[in-house]
């Protein structure tokens, strides 16, 4: 069967690779599940891959097949599994476990070893292909009333945990009750973190670059949320109208932002950040200034990747009552697809070259 991979350590070596077909009894105990893939998305990780800035090839192979945001449909499942059967929809957990206490207990997300396994970016190989076979524990349910909002099951567990990481930590507070929040940049995480922040009662504020109106500014407007472009206001002038916010979380992919958003950040609150910024630029910062406002505010910082199994059920969560409360906003995500395995060139072309392509994703199979 074919599967879209690349050439770790060789920039641009998308390509499509021939595979084997893989079968529920390639995973003992009878608890593998056998996934035929639907739909699978790709996002800026992806796009450094081909770049050859991220992602290795598993051990013994020269190629790594990419994909990890995945939409299938279960075909087979071993004598042993119980939480799936043959024709529900699924999704997939990215990371698999390392060694450490925290990979132990389920929750991979946290390991504490500098290694770490992740299907279609790091040392595991994707589900941008026909079948993908797990265990029954990384296959996740996704409910026949969600169906078409297929590949962002795994985008929004990562924007779910990002925001449940924050008010795991803001416990520290004893009370803690956030009303104002930023969101910086208007990505599929930084739309995803609006409706998690909005479904948790916030007063929602999404910077971006563009003047509104566009399609993001009409998503943002259309879960409820105040689009901000910081073309027209500046992080420092939306402070003086709406007061400083107890919560942050960036998502613009610049690390520049991410620093600028330590000055902005109000009293006892936390700023979350979520970008994977592959590059090496330095900037200047008024060090200063921020560390005695960060440590006469109590302010918090915390970093924020990947998502375990209750992540991805927390957002699926979400996305069901985001269908309810804002219907018909979350598919506008989905902007851009393409038409098989074959269109892999295509894929990596809108992905790199096409600024109004919000999300990307390949139609692998009709159902
Ligand atoms: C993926 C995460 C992953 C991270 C780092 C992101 O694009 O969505 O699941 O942990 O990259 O590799
Ligand atoms: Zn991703």
């Amino acid at each position: 069967m074919k599967a879209v991979a690349v050439t770790p350590g060789t920039p641009n070596s998308v390509h499509l690779e021939e595979i084997s077909k893989p079968s529920v009894s390639d995973i003992a105990g009878g608890t593998g599940v056998l996934v035929r893939v639907l739909k699978v998305g790709v996002d800026a990780t992806d796009r450094e891959i081909n770049e050859a800035l991220y992602g290795n090839a598993p051990e013994g192979d020269q190629h790594l097949v990419i994909g990890h945001e995945c939409f299938g449909v279960v075909e087979e499942v071993g004598e042993n599994v119980r939480r799936v059967k043959p024709g529900d929809y699924v999704t997939a957990t990215v990371r698999r476990p390392g060694g450490s206490i925290y990979d132990l207990i389920g929750t991979n997300d946290m390991t504490s070893e500098e290694e770490y396994y992740e299907r279609g970016i790091n040392l595991r190989h994707g589900f941008m292909t026909e079948y993908f076979v797990d265990e029954e524990e990384y296959i996740v349910r996704v409910p026949e009333g969600l169906r078409h909002l297929h590949v962002l099951m795994e985008p929004m567990s990562c924007a779910a945990k990002a925001v449940h990481q924050a008010y795991e930590a803001q416990a520290r507070m004893k009370v803690w009750r956030p009303q104002v929040a930023y969101v910086l940049g208007s990505g599929q995480i930084g739309l995803l973190a609006t409706l998690v922040l909005k479904l948790r009662g916030l007063e929602v504020y999404t910077l971006a670059r563009g003047v509104a109106p566009n399609l993001k500014s009409e998503i943002v407007t259309g879960l409820e949320a105040t689009y901000v472009s910081t073309a027209e206001t500046s992080m420092a002038d939306l402070v003086t109208q709406t007061g400083r916010p107890d919560l942050i979380i960036d998502a613009t992919g610049s690390s520049q932002l991410a620093f600028e958003a330590m000055e902005h950040l109000g009293l006892n609150g936390v700023l979350v950040w979520t970008s994977i910024t592959g590059g090496d630029r330095s900037i200047e910062v008024p060090s200063d200034q921020i560390n005695l406002q960060w440590v006469l505010g109590n302010k918090l910082l915390l970093g924020s990747v990947n998502a375990n199994r209750g992540h991805f059920e927390m957002g699926i969560k979400d996305l069901a009552l985001g269908e309810m409360m804002f219907p018909r906003v979350l598919e506008k995500i989905l902007t851009h697809p393409v038409d098989g395995l074959d269109s892999y060139e295509e894929m990596m072309r809108l992905l790199v070259e096409d600024k109004s392509a919000l999300k990307v994703y390949v139609n692998v199979a009709d159902e």
